[in-house]
C-alpha cells in the first residue's frame, strides 16, 4: 500500500493525511476485491521495518489503526468479513492487541471472503520464527529432523492453513518486494502499478487481475504441460 506520503505531499500536506486517504483506500478495496470474486486480500499495513519511522508518523499510524479496528468491527460483522493478521503482532501498541483479538474472534467463522492484515509483519522475521519453532518441535519430539519437507515447514509459518497469494499488487511505481511473503509469494504473479495507494480504485484492481488473468502459470513446468493435454507428473 505504497504511495500515501507522496500522495500527501503532492497535496502540501503532512505525510499522516496520506495514510489517513489510505484508510479510506483500505475500506474501498475490502469490499472491491469481494466484489470481484476474491477469496483472500492480504495487505501489508505495517512492517517490521515501519518501527523505524519518525516516532510522530509511527503514533500516527498506531492511532489510525485502532480508529478503523473500532470503525469496522460491525461492518466485518454484518458483512461476514473475517479477520486475519500474520506478522509479530504481540509487539503491537496493547490496545490495538485488544482490538484484533476481539475482531478476530467475532469474525472466526466467516468463510466467504478474509482480510488478512499484515502488522509488525517481516518475511525474514516470519522464517526466524518458524526456524525456531521447527526446531522446538524438532527438539520436543514433535517432528522429525529427516522428515523435513516444504510442506512440514510450511505448517511453522504464520500463514501455514492459507493458501499462497496468486497475485501481488504494489502501489506508487515501486518494484521491490521488500520482505514481504517471500516464500509464499515463490510462484505468485507481480502487477507494478504506478497509481498511488489513496488513489487505488476498484478499477485498477479489475485491471490488476485482468492482467494476472492473461498469464500463464507454469509453476516451473513447459508451456505445453499447463495448457496441452500432456498430462503432469508428481515428482
Ligand atoms: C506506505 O506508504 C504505507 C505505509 C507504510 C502504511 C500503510 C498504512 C495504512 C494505509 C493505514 C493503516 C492501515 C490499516 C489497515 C488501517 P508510504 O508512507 O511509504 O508512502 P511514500 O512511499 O509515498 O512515502
Amino acid at each position: 500500500m505504497d504511495g500515501n506520503g507522496r500522495w500527501a505531499k503532492q497535496r502540501g500536506l503532512p505525510r499522516i493525511e496520506g495514510h489517513r486517504r489510505g484508510v479510506e483506500t483500505v475500506r474501498t478495496t475490502t469490499f472491491a476485491a469481494r466484489d470481484l470474486g476474491v477469496k483472500m486480500l492480504t495487505l501489508y499495513a505495517f512492517s517490521v521495518e515501519n518501527w523505524k519511522r519518525p516516532q510522530d508518523e509511527v503514533g500516527a499510524l498506531m492511532g489510525l489503526l485502532e480508529f478503523y479496528l473500532k470503525k469496522e468491527l460491525e461492518t466485518f460483522v454484518r458483512d461476514r468479513v473475517r479477520l486475519r493478521t500474520i506478522g509479530r503482532t504481540d509487539e503491537m501498541p496493547p490496545g490495538v492487541q485488544k482490538l484484533l483479538r476481539t475482531t478476530i474472534e467475532e469474525t472466526k467463522h466467516f468463510t466467504d471472503y478474509t482480510l488478512v492484515l499484515a502488522l509488525n509483519y517481516g518475511a525474514r522475521t516470519e522464517i526466524v520464527d518458524a526456524a525456531r519453532a521447527y526446531a522446538a518441535a524438532v527438539a520436543a519430539g514433535k517432528e522429525k529432523l529427516n522428515d523435513g519437507s516444504w510442506a512440514t515447514f510450511n505448517r511453522y509459518l504464520y500463514t501455514a492453513d492459507m493458501p499462497d497469494p496468486d497475485l501481488v499488487i504494489r502501489t506508487s511505481g515501486e518494484t521491490r518486494i521488500s520482505n514481504f511473503l517471500l516464500l509464499q509469494a515463490a510462484y505468485a504473479e507481480f502487477v507494478f502499478t504506478p497509481v498511488l495507494w489513496p488513489d487505488f480504485t476498484k478499477a485498477d484492481l479489475a485491471a490488476a487481475i485482468a492482467e494476472f488473468n492473461k498469464r500463464e502459470r507454469r509453476f516451473g513446468q513447459t508451456s505445453e504441460q499447463v495448457t496441452g493435454p500432456v498430462k503432469t507428473v508428481a515428482k
